[in-house]
C-alpha cells in the first residue's frame, strides 16, 4: 500500500482556476527517450477567481523539467510529483518551459506514448499533466497551436492544419481534448458539406493496407455528421476531421477535438474480420465521438464530477442514432440487457455510486456504467416527462445558453425547467442518489376501474442509508382479453414512496402492460400468474414489453428449476416457440426472444430473493432449459436455419444481421440435438466473420473444436483483432471445470502479448463471460485473475483497475468463495507499490 492515504478530490470544494489561459502555443520534437515539448502559454487572472494570486500551481506528473520562464526571465519554481508551484507578477504573463518525457517506455498508455511505431496520445482525465506543465483541469480552456517536429510522414494534432506538422485549434478546449498522432500511416478519405455550407474532409488513419477496412467507419461517420445536423442542428465546426486508429488504448475511443483516437477494433472491420457485432458497435462508437463534438467539447464538464454532463448526454444520442439506423424495439432491448448486465450489477454492489458522484481519488475510476448508461437512462425519463417538443426546446436552450461553457448538472436541469416551466427538483435525485429503485406494483379491479398501487424502495448503498423517492415516468397501457389494445401507452408519474393510479371506465377486467419501453431504470417487482405473463408475451403490443414477459417468465422458470427442482414449464417452451415462428416479427427480435437470462443476472435474482447463488447449478439449470427449447422447436429451428441464410456477398446492415443473428441461435439450440454437422459445414463455407466466428463456438462447445482452431489459427494469426476473437473464444466456451486451465495456457501462448489492452481482456476479461468457471469452487480461476491484475498493476493502473469489478459482486456468494475473492482482493490491497487506481477501487470493493 501507498504510505499515506491518498485525499478525495470532493464536489463541495469546488473553486474556479484563478487565472484564464488566453492562449497555448505547443513545440514537440518527437525523439524516442528524449522528446521534448516547450510551451507558451498566456495565463491571465481570472476575474471569476474569490481573489487576484501571487502565485500559480501546474500540474505536471512523470515529466523532467529543462528550463522554465515567465515573461522571458528564468524561474525556478518548487517542484513535487504532482506539480509546480512559482511566484507570478501582477497582471497578465507568459509562462514559457521545456520539458523532456520518454513516450517509449509509458506503457499506461495515458499522456504521450508509442504504439506499434507510432506516436499517439490519451489525455482524458487526466494525461495532459504527463506531457508538459499546465493547468490539468476541464474548466480552463484555451485556443491551441501545435508545432510538430518528428520523421514520421503524419503528423497530427487539433484543429486546421497551417503548414507541415502544424496546427490551429480556435476552439477554447480543455487539456483533455489534446491530441497529437505521428506516424506511418494512410488515410481513408472522404469529404462532407455541412448545411451551412462548410466543406470538411475526413480522414481515417491506419497502417499502411488497412485503408480498406475504414470503409464502413467512414460511411458510419458521414451518417452521424448528418443526423446531427437533422435531429439536433449540429453542424461540425472546423475544415478537417480526422480518426486515428490504434491498437494499444485503454478505452473504446476518444473525443479529442478534431481528432478522434480509436481503438483500432472500433473502426477497422471487412466482412471476414468482423463480425455483426463489430460493425454495429463500430456505428454506435463513431457516432457517440463524433456528437461529443458539441455535449462534450464545445459544452464541456466544469469539473469531472460532471462527467456524466456530457458521458450520459452523448450515450442517450448515439443510442437514439442507433434506433434510427437499425430499429428502435431490438435496440432498446439490447441497450437493457446491457444496462442490467453492467449497471445494474454495479448498483447493487460495492462499487454503487451516483450517476454524479460526490468525491473521488482517482477520476479514472469513475468513467463507469453508472455514469455513462444509468446518465443515458436519466435523459432518458427526462424527455419522457416533458415530451418531444420540451425535449427540443430544452435542447437548444442548452446549445444556444452554454456553447462554449464547462458546465454543470445544475446548468443541465435549469434549461429544462426555462424551457419547460417544470420543477426538476426532486428529479435531480437522480443525480445524487445511487442504487436501483425497486418498484413494486399490485393490482385489482372493479366497477371498470383499474387501480394500480405502485411502492418504490432504494436499499441503502456505501454512504448513503437513507434514498428519498424519485421521479419515476411509468410508460404504462392497457389490453384487452381479446388481446386488442384498450388504453394505449400513457405516462403515469410516480413522485410518493406510494402512489396509486386508476383506470376508469372499462369495460371487462384488462391486462395492464407495465414500465414499457423500460420507461425508468428500475426493477419492477410485479407477481403475476405465469398464463398471464403468457398472454403479455403473446399479445403487449409493446414490443420491449412483450420481450420483457418472455425474460420474466424465464427467470422465473429458471428460478424454480434451481432452488426447487422444477421441470422446464411448457408455458414457457409454447410461447417462446409461437414467437420465434412467427414470421411477421423481424428476425433479429426473435434471435433475442431465444436468449435467456444470463447466469450472471440469475446469481443477482437469487440473491435478491434470499437465495445463496450457486454458479453451477446456475449453469446447469439454463443448459436444461436451453436443452428443452431444443427439443421443443427442433423442426421450426432447423426450418428456420434454411430459411435465414443470406446470399453472397455479405452485407452489414441490420436486416442481414438480424437474419444471421437468428440462425446462429437456432445453430446453437440445434446442436444440441444433434451435433455439430451444421456447424462444421458452416465453419468450411462462411464467407465472413460472423458466421466462421458462431461455427467455431458451436464446435468449441461441443469439445470438438481442436481442429478448426488451429484452422482458424493458421489462417488468422497475422490479424491481431481476430486473434483476439480466438483467444476469447476458447475461455468463453470452455468447460467451467477447465476455463482456468484453459486461460491460463492462453496466458502462456506466444501470441498472448498481455501489455495490448485488447488481448489481456480478451483472456482475462473474457473469464467473466463463463461464470460458472470463473467462480469454481476451488479459488483457481480467482487466482489465475488476481495474479493477472497484480502484474498488469505496475505497467497499467487504468486498466487493471477497471477489471478489479470482475470481484464486485463477491457479497452475493456463500462463505467459502466470499473468503476466497476477499482473500485475493487483501492479496492485492497489500502490494508494495500498488497504484492509487487499483488501491482505491479494491478498498471499495473490500467495503
Ligand atoms: N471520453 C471517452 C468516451 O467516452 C472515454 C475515454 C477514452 C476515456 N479514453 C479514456 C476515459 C481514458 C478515461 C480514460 O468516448
Ligand atoms: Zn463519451
Amino acid at each position: 500500500m501507498k504510505d499515506a492515504a491518498p485525499q478525495p478530490v470532493r464536489l463541495a470544494e469546488y473553486t474556479p482556476f484563478p487565472f484564464v489561459v488566453e492562449h497555448v502555443e505547443l513545440w514537440f520534437t518527437l525523439a524516442g527517450p528524449d522528446t521534448r515539448v516547450r510551451s507558451k502559454i498566456r495565463f491571465a487572472p481570472n476575474p471569476a477567481a474569490a481573489a487576484p494570486a501571487r502565485e500559480i500551481f501546474l500540474h505536471g506528473k512523470e515529466l523532467k523539467l529543462i528550463s522554465a520562464q515567465i515573461d522571458g526571465a528564468a524561474v525556478e519554481p518548487a517542484l513535487t510529483p504532482k506539480g509546480l508551484t512559482c511566484p507570478v507578477p501582477e497582471g497578465a504573463f507568459t509562462w514559457e518551459a521545456e520539458v523532456q518525457i520518454d513516450p517509449t517506455t509509458n506503457t499506461s498508455l495515458d499522456g504521450l506514448y508509442v504504439s506499434g511505431g507510432m506516436y499517439c496520445t490519451q489525455c482524458e482525465a487526466e494525461g495532459f499533466r504527463k506531457i508538459t506543465y499546465y493547468p490539468d483541469r476541464p474548466d480552463v480552456m484555451a485556443p491551441f497551436r501545435v508545432h510538430i517536429d518528428s520523421d514520421m510522414p503524419v503528423k497530427l494534432s487539433n484543429g486546421n492544419p497551417v503548414g507541415d506538422g502544424e496546427w490551429d485549434d480556435p476552439w477554447p478546449k480543455p487539456a483533455y481534448l489534446f491530441a497529437l498522432v505521428a506516424g506511418d500511416l494512410r488515410a481513408f478519405s472522404s469529404d462532407f458539406n455541412t448545411m451551412s455550407g462548410r466543406a470538411v474532409d475526413l480522414n481515417i488513419y491506419v497502417r499502411p493496407g488497412d485503408e480498406p477496412r475504414a470503409e464502413y467507419a467512414m460511411d458510419a461517420l458521414i451518417r452521424s455528421m448528418k443526423w446531427d445536423e437533422e435531429v439536433y442542428g449540429r453542424e461540425y465546426d472546423l475544415d478537417v476531421f480526422n480518426i486515428v486508429a490504434v491498437d494499444d488504448f485503454n478505452m473504446g475511443a476518444m473525443e479529442n477535438k478534431g481528432l478522434n483516437i480509436f481503438n483500432s477494433k472500433y473502426v477497422l472491420a471487412s466482412p471476414e474480420t468482423a463480425t455483426d457485432g463489430d460493425y454495429d458497435l463500430i456505428e454506435g462508437i463513431i457516432a457517440h465521438e463524433y456528437f461529443h463534438n458539441w455535449t462534450g467539447n464545445r459544452i464541456t464538464c466544469r469539473d469531472w464530477f460532471q462527467l456524466c454532463l456530457k458521458e450520459g448526454l452523448t450515450v442517450f444520442r448515439d443510442q437514439q442514432f442507433s434506433s434510427d439506423m437499425r430499429g428502435a424495439a431490438v435496440k432498446r432491448i439490447t441497450e437493457v440487457m446491457q444496462l442490467r448486465a453492467r449497471q445494474f450489477r454495479e448498483d447493487q454492489g460495492p462499487l454503487a455510486h451516483p450517476v454524479r458522484p460526490e468525491e473521488y481519488i482517482e477520476i479514472n475510476n469513475f468513467y463507469t456504467a453508472t455514469v455513462y448508461e444509468k446518465g443515458a437512462e436519466v435523459i432518458h425519463m427526462l424527455k419522457h416527462l416533458v415530451g418531444d417538443e420540451g425535449y427540443k426546446k430544452a435542447l437548444d436552450l442548452y446549445f444556444e445558453r452554454h456553447d462554449g461553457d464547462a458546465a454543470t448538472i445544475e446548468d443541465w436541469l435549469k434549461v429544462f425547467e426555462d424551457a419547460t416551466g417544470r420543477d426538476l427538483s426532486q428529479f435531480a435525485r437522480w443525480y445524487s442518489q445511487a442504487g436501483t429503485p425497486r418498484l413494486s406494483v399490485s393490482e385489482s379491479f372493479k366497477d371498470g376501474t383499474l387501480t394500480l398501487d405502485f411502492k418504490q424502495e432504494t436499499k441503502p448503498t456505501p454512504g448513503q442509508p437513507i434514498k428519498a423517492p424519485q421521479v419515476i415516468p411509468i410508460a404504462v397501457g392497457l389490453i384487452g382479453p381479446n388481446g386488442d389494445e384498450v388504453v394505449p401507452t400513457t405516462v403515469l408519474e410516480m413522485n410518493e414512496a406510494e402512489q396509486s393510479f386508476d383506470f376508469t371506465g372499462l369495460s371487462a377486467k384488462p391486462v395492464a402492460s407495465i414500465l414499457r419501453g423500460f420507461s425508468a431504470p428500475v426493477v419492477l417487482d410485479r407477481p403475476l400468474d405465469s398464463a398471464t405473463r403468457a398472454f403479455l408475451l403473446a399479445h403487449d403490443t409493446d414490443p420491449f414489453n412483450r420481450w420483457e414477459a418472455g425474460r420474466v417468465l424465464g427467470k422465473e422458470v429458471l428460478t424454480a428449476m434451481i432452488t426447487k427442482g422444477a421441470p422446464p414449464s411448457p408455458d414457457l417452451l409454447s410461447g417462446l416457440h409461437r414467437l420465434v415462428a412467427d414470421d411477421s416479427l423481424e428476425p433479429a427480435y426473435r434471435a433475442l426472444m431465444l436468449g435467456l437470462p444470463s447466469e450472471d443476472d440469475l446469481a443477482q435474482t437469487l440473491f435478491d430473493s434470499g437465495h445463496v447463488p450457486d454458479p453451477a447449478a446456475i449453469h446447469a439449470a439454463r443448459e436444461t432449459l436451453l436443452e428443452a427449447m431444443a427439443t421443443e422447436m427442433e423442426p421450426t429451428l432447423a426450418s428456420l436455419y434454411e430459411q435465414m441464410e443470406t446470399p453472397a456477398p455479405y452485407t452489414p446492415d441490420a436486416e442481414a444481421a438480424g437474419k444471421r443473428s437468428l440462425r446462429s441461435a437456432c445453430l446453437g439450440l440445434l446442436s444440441r440435438r444433434d451435433g455439430c454437422a451444421r456447424a462444421k459445414v458452416l465453419f468450411e463455407a462462411a464467407d465472413n466473420m460472423t458466421e466462421e466466428l458462431s461455427a467455431l463456438a458451436v464446435l468449441v462447445r461441443h469439445g470438438e473444436g481442436a481442429e478448426a482452431l488451429q484452422t482458424f489459427y493458421d489462417k488468422w494469426h497475422h490479424d491481431r483483432l481476430v486473434m483476439d476473437k480466438w483467444f476469447m473464444l476458447q475461455v468463453v466456451q470452455a468447460p467451467a471445470e477447465k476455463m482456468a486451465e484453459t486461460a491460463k495456457a492462453l496466458t502462456e501462448h506466444a501470441d498472448f502479448d498481455w501489455k495490448n489492452p485488447n488481448r489481456f481482456r480478451s483472456v482475462l476479461g473474457a473469464m467473466q463471460a463463463n461464470p460458472a468457471g470463473f467462480h469454481r469452487a476451488d479459488g483457481a480461476a480467482y487466482q489465475l485473475y488476481a495474479d493477472w491484475l497484480i502484474r498488469l498493476d505496475p505497467v497499467n493502473p487504468q486498466t487493471t483497475a477497471r477489471m478489479t469489478t470482475g470481484f464486485e459482486t463477491w457479497a452475493r456468494y456463500d462463505a467459502d468463495r466470499q473468503q476466497m475473492i476477499r482473500g485475493e482482493l487483501e492479496r492485492i490491497a497489500a502490494l508494495e507499490g500498488l497504484s492509487e487506481n487499483t488501491g482505491e477501487m479494491v478498498g471499495r470493493i473490500l467495503g
